[in-house]
């Protein structure tokens, strides 16, 4: 049984105020372009409500107009109907994958005007990390600390993508992840629970706006629920086993914090979740979303996923896959037809009752009407073009650029680079990639826009220093990818060994006649991703290589990685005197690296997940139980350290900074209110720049174990040079509460708690409290 409480939804609050503030001079045109409309047998009225206007719609559709609202179409596939005729015949209810204004337009013309009862279509689009403008990727955005940084990207990719007429994005992806072998780490917060939830709810923010149907914004999509993060050996589509402890700990809250910070729609996963497909598992899409958490929003499968339900070995046929995902909630199926198939003949066995496909009909037209569709389905063409990659858009790109990338090394403080270095070298083929540092999932993004390093480097560093570019070594994935027309990564032109050979040899003369070297090392943004899973951690290709070989010249090296999980650096790490993690930061990501390399910006950013040493590791989350000789944790293997290489939250500044002075308002507090805690945070260093101050917690005892520590409350603070500032954090009582496995319900235990505040997830200052009921 669930007893979770939650608060009351806030999507309802959103319609209604939307209702309420929409403009007089929206209302009035759009209501008069639906009263023009050829036999318009339906109109909006300003003072309608939504269901009501939604049911008398539901009472005058024929079955294949029901149906036909719950099927999402791809353009991108082979369709067996044009596109026209299904908008005509009110066969679809949604479009994906079109970024054109004008053909988004005339589709939506064909549905409005020529289909018999004038529905709008939505039409949605991937706008996981920008639009055009490609910001970092969501992993990154998680790695500032700061979710003003993931709202701010999410609001202006709303920005273009709702200038361009794309109505619905899907994300934000907040699936936990705790393994770097899956290639979909990079579309997420990481591996925890409480930033993906803080996240989380930043994103729904950025896209949404204040209210559904918003100007300039767009419907979200939290996805993909649940537990797809967990896939078995972080093999892409793989079943997931988690325990219910963890999923309600782990697992729910970031889409729980989606949902409660309005998200209009939630997306099924592809795989089975302990043994029930997720897009037919009705526990995890009624019980859990519309019964506890009182979900009021869309529910769209993943592509395919309904027709995959017999792929599993869970539906018999067509007709039951489609009844099973509709008796367990979807209300709409993403690209195959399963539900224009199998529907009427389920309906007719009666697998599924009206009443039930009513129920997913309603939703997506109540969707459509809090969006203001059927008020103003139409966008501006006249100003799709100049809301493109503006100056506005690159400042926002570039500024979340630099607040996510984190400095995992500084020996010496070889960086920032000094002046007096006047030759640089700069290796490494992504360096030169207009593509690649986009990463993955960038799809309307163009490469041209993008500012790679070596333009960066140069507009920075020269002509006062010399920067000299080789590539070194060429990568490429060994499988190919599903995205291979949509990546442009630049293709390999060393064709034989001995030109491999030569460019490697060059590149390591190039780091010996320089002052500094910059590697720029990682992955492809086809190595991240959908069906981009690993089982390795190394370096792709000869890059390890190329780095200790650059290493042994004794020229000082800067490692710069891109890339969107934790790699194996444990010989740079011990070795290489200077580490940035940059992530693929996007459109911007060759300024945003001059700006951290040359010192105009301070890295500030901190690991949303526990690096590990090797693959071997994983999982290496930092916030789990402990039983035996839990002091020397240390020794879990006998073949190398069980510690992770470089702990979630950690990360490195410029500057250098001391937390002292944590006091706790109180030594004990009462369930339901806040407890202050404070720190006095310091810039001991003659730089500005930024320290996450971070707060751990740990239940003593109680109905069960709970692990060692839990981020519990977090801030990013901006220092001058030498300031002092006593930060103070409300540790929300709310959040020591957790679903326990022996009671089964949501319980917030009574008892003594360990606190840590500190600059990651080792923190070591230490107090503790009481909570009272
Ligand atoms: C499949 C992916 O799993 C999902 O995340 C995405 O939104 C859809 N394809 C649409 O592209």
């Amino acid at each position: 049984m669930r007893t979770h409480v939650a608060p009351a939804p806030k999507l309802f609050c959103a319609v209604s105020s939307f209702l309420l503030l929409a403009s007089p001079l929206l209302l009035s045109t759009s209501h008069a372009a639906y009263a023009q409309r050829p036999n318009s047998t339906v109109r909006a009225t300003s003072g309608q409500d939504g269901e009501a206007f939604v049911n008398s719609l539901l009472g005058k559709m024929t079955l294949e107009e029901k149906i036909g609202q719950m099927s999402q179409v791809a353009l991108n596939t082979k369709l067996d109907t044009p596109a026209d005729e299904m908008a005509r015949k009110g066969q679809v209810g949604s479009f994906l994958f079109l970024t054109d204004a004008a053909e988004i337009n005339r589709l939506q013309h064909v549905a409005v005007d020529q289909s018999r009862l004038h529905i709008p279509l939505l039409f949605g689009f991937d706008v996981i990390h920008g639009f055009r403008t490609i910001y970092p990727v969501p992993l990154a955005m998680a790695a500032s600390w700061d979710p003003a940084v993931a709202e701010r990207a999410q609001s202006m990719a709303a920005k273009e993508a709702s200038a361009t007429g794309v109505q619905w994005t899907f994300a934000p992806m907040v699936d936990i992840a705790r393994d770097p072998r899956w290639g979909r780490i990079m579309e997420g917060a990481g591996e925890d629970p409480f930033l993906g939830s803080r996240m989380a709810e930043a994103q729904v923010r950025g896209f949404q706006g204040d209210t559904l149907g918003a100007p300039d914004h767009i419907l979200a999509c939290v996805k993909h629920f649940a537990g797809y993060g967990a896939a078995l050996g972080g093999r892409d589509y793989e079943e997931s086993n988690i325990s219910d402890e963890q999923l309600w700990n782990v697992y729910f809250p970031p889409f729980e914090a989606a949902i409660h910070a309005g998200a209009g729609s939630l997306m099924s996963a592809y795989m089975d979740l302990n043994g029930v497909p997720a897009t037919g598992n009705r526990y995890l899409l009624h019980d859990v979303l519309r019964d506890d958490w009182k979900f009021q929003g869309l529910v769209v499968s993943d592509w395919e996923s309904v027709m995959n339900l017999t792929t599993h070995g869970f539906s018999r046929d067509a007709e039951d896959a489609a009844a099973r995902a509709v008796n367990a909630g979807v209300d709409m199926e993403m690209t195959s037809h399963t539900f224009r198939d199998g529907l009427p003949a389920a309906l007719h066995q009666g697998l599924v009752t009206q009443a039930t496909l009513d129920t997913a009909v309603r939703q997506v037209l109540l969707t459509k009407y809090r969006m203001g569709l059927f008020r103003n389905p139409y966008v501006d063409v006249s100003k799709t073009a100049s809301q493109m990659v503006t100056p506005e858009q690159r400042d926002a790109a570039r500024q979340a650029a630099t607040r996510a990338a984190v400095l995992l090394r500084n020996e010496g403080n070889l960086l920032p680079l000094s002046k007096q270095y006047k030759s640089i070298a700069l290796i490494g083929s992504l360096a030169d990639s207009k593509a690649d540092i986009m990463g993955s999932w960038s799809l309307a993004g163009h490469p041209s826009d993008s500012v790679t390093v070596l333009e960066g480097l140069k507009k920075r560093f020269s002509p006062g220093t010399q920067v000299e570019y080789t590539k070194g070594v060429e990568i490429e994935r060994e499988q190919t990818s599903i995205f291979d027309e949509q990546f442009s990564s630049p293709k390999p032109t060393l064709k034989t060994e001995a030109e491999r050979d030569a460019e490697f040899h060059h590149a390591i003369d190039l780091v010996r006649q320089s002052d500094v070297a910059v590697l720029v090392l990682g992955e492809l943004q086809s190595m991240s991703g959908e069906r981009a899973s690993r089982s390795s951690l190394d370096l792709p290709g000869k890059q390890e290589e190329l780095l200790e070989a650059a290493v042994a010249t004794g020229k000082p090296v800067v490692l710069v990685l891109l890339n969107a999980r934790p790699l194996d650096i444990s010989w740079a790490s011990q070795h290489v005197a200077a580490i940035l993690e940059a992530w693929y930061p996007g459109t911007e990501g060759g300024d945003a690296i001059a700006d951290l390399l040359s010192g105009d910006a301070n890295p500030g950013g901190k690991l949303p997940v526990a690096w590990p040493r090797s693959v071997g590791q994983i999982p290496i989350n930092y916030a789990r139980n402990l039983t035996q000789i839990p002091n020397d944790p240390d020794t879990r293997y006998w073949d190398g350290s069980s510690a992770p290489l470089y702990p979630f939250g950690y990360g490195l500044s410029y500057s250098s900074f001391s937390m002292t002075n944590l006091h706790l308002a109180s030594n004990s507090v009462h369930a339901g209110s806040k407890l202050e805690v404070s720190v006095d945070l310091q810039n001991t260093s003659s730089r500005d720049g930024d320290e996450v101050v971070q707060l751990y917690t740990h239940q003593r005892a109680g109905s069960a174990s709970r692990p060692v520590r839990e981020l519990k409350g977090f801030r990013r603070v901006t220092l001058k040079a030498g300031e002092k500032r006593t930060v103070t954090l409300a540790l929300d009582t709310h959040d020591l509460g957790f679903w326990s496995p022996q009671t089964h319900h949501w319980s917030m235990e009574p008892g003594a708690f360990d606190l840590w505040v500190g600059h990651d997830s080792s923190a070591s200052d230490h107090a503790s409290f009481t909570l009272q009921p």
